[in-house]
């Protein structure tokens, strides 16, 4: 077998004619406030012991109230514009992929591209639950490698604690919240998001589901259900175990690789008893498996990037690893990507961080004075309703346009 220097096989290239999508920015971010297994024992007829050996988890971070999907998001998104060392302005595409958006629209990936200001960008949230990073990565790349864009900026962000059920003790001890963020930009390396396969199958959908307010028929003999989370539990959990492995299987086989070509697998975090299934099936060693579940519980779309977020941090990931990220959840949904971690160095600068902290600010001077504008034009030149004070007051007190804490 053919291997390129360094002794490792190499990737077969799909599509990707000169251009590939390198990651060059990452940054996660979570709420301080910590729920532990004995604060949850005090809300459901639970205990820490069956918690910990039916999931793995034992703590996940919760939001405050002043945080939602934008804000944690633009935190995470911030911090990894400063690690790409980019401005707002280079970024061409925004998507966010979340389960747990304030609004229908403007998604969350529109806020967040307001309060970056990053004017040059096109912005949209994608729904695929618990893959969401998985199909936000590919459509990047896709972009990318079609020449569509050269910069793009994709977060996973969750508040999962507003739409979980805090007395139904089946779901209230997995899911949790966070965000993390990855810059993709265009290079002429081979390297980066080499191969992403994504899946679903929507006969699956009521396993895990989140009723919008919006249905088209409602008879009315009993009350709609809430927007929180139902889920068979089993049945996700043998859907879970099984697409993880083919896909992981999948994507590896795409790209003319082996298994034992693999440095690392950074799995969806939803319970550590899926992933041991899913790496026993496989043969894959333990050691390089990147686990997090126990402290995170299940942040949806968020859970991949703060894996990989946090094992870069640690030293886990090194240049030119071979990764495969896996991913599954509501819809249903599933898929995988495989990337080489061959991060082109950038040099930070004192300046440019300045810079970049400063278009912030003006960001959101911008933003207001775009909507001041906006309300001055409608009163002036087609005259004053009632609806404007209404707008331009929600406008104000909205919460995605509040204050980042950090
Ligand atoms: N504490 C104590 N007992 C609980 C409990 C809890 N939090 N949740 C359920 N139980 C009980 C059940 O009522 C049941 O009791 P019974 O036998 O008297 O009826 C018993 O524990 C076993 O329930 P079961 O649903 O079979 O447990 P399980 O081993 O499948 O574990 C999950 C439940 C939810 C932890 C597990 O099914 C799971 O993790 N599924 C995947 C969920 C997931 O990852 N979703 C997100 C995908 S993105």
């Amino acid at each position: 077998m053919t291997r390129r220097r360094g002794g490792k096989r190499p990737i077969r290239s799909n599509g990707e004619n000169g251009r590939y999508a390198h990651i060059t920015g990452w940054g996660a971010e979570v709420p301080e406030r910590v729920l532990t297994n004995h604060d949850i024992e005090k809300m459901v007829d639970t205990s820490d012991e069956w918690i910990r050996e039916r999931t793995g988890i034992s703590e996940r971070r919760i939001a405050d109230d002043r945080d939602t999907t934008v804000t944690l998001g633009i935190r995470a998104a911030r911090k990894a514009l400063k690690r790409a060392n980019i401005l707002p302005d280079d970024l061409d595409l925004i998507i966010v992929a979340t389960g747990s958006s304030e609004h229908l629209f403007p998604s969350t990936a529109c806020l967040i591209q307001d309060q970056l200001g990053a004017t040059r960008a096109g912005a949209f949230d994608l729904l695929a639950a618990c893959s969401g990073f998985i199909y936000a990565l590919g459509m990047a790349a896709g972009q990318i490698k079609s020449g569509q864009a050269q910069t793009v900026l994709i977060v996973g962000t969750e508040i999962f604690s507003r739409i979980t059920d805090w007395n139904d003790r089946g779901t209230c001890i997995l899911f949790a919240d966070g965000a993390g963020a990855f810059v993709l930009q265009v290079s002429d390396t081979p390297g980066g998001v080499r191969e992403v396969v994504l899946h679903s199958d929507g006969s699956g959908g009521d396993l895990l589901s989140v009723p919008s307010g919006v249905r088209a028929t409602w008879n009315g003999s009993e009350p709609p259900p809430k927007s929180v989370i139902y889920m068979n539990g089993r049945d996700v959990f043998r859907f879970a175990a099984r697409v993880m492995t083919s896909a992981i299987e999948e994507v590896i086989r795409n790209t003319g690789l082996m298994l034992s070509d693999i440095d690392v697998i950074i799995p969806h975090q939803a319970n550590l008893r899926i992933i041991d299934a899913s790496m026993r099936s496989l043969k894959f060693p333990s050691e390089r498996v990147i686990i997090n579940v126990e402290r995170y519980g299940n942040t949806s779309a968020a859970s991949i990037p703060i894996a990989l977020v946090e094992a870069v941090e640690q030293g886990r990931i090194k240049a030119n690893d071979r990764l495969v990220v896996v991913g599954f959840g509501g819809g249903l949904t599933w898929g995988a990507a495989l990337l080489e971690w061959d991060v082109i160095p950038t040099t930070a600068s004192y300046g440019r961080d300045v810079l970049r902290e400063g278009l912030y600010i003006l960001a959101r001077v911008r933003s207001l004075l775009n909507r001041m504008m906006r309300f001055l034009e409608s009163v002036f030149v087609r005259g004053p309703s009632k609806s404007h004070w209404r707008l331009l007051k929600r406008s104000e007190n909205s919460p995605p346009h509040s204050e980042p804490k950090k």
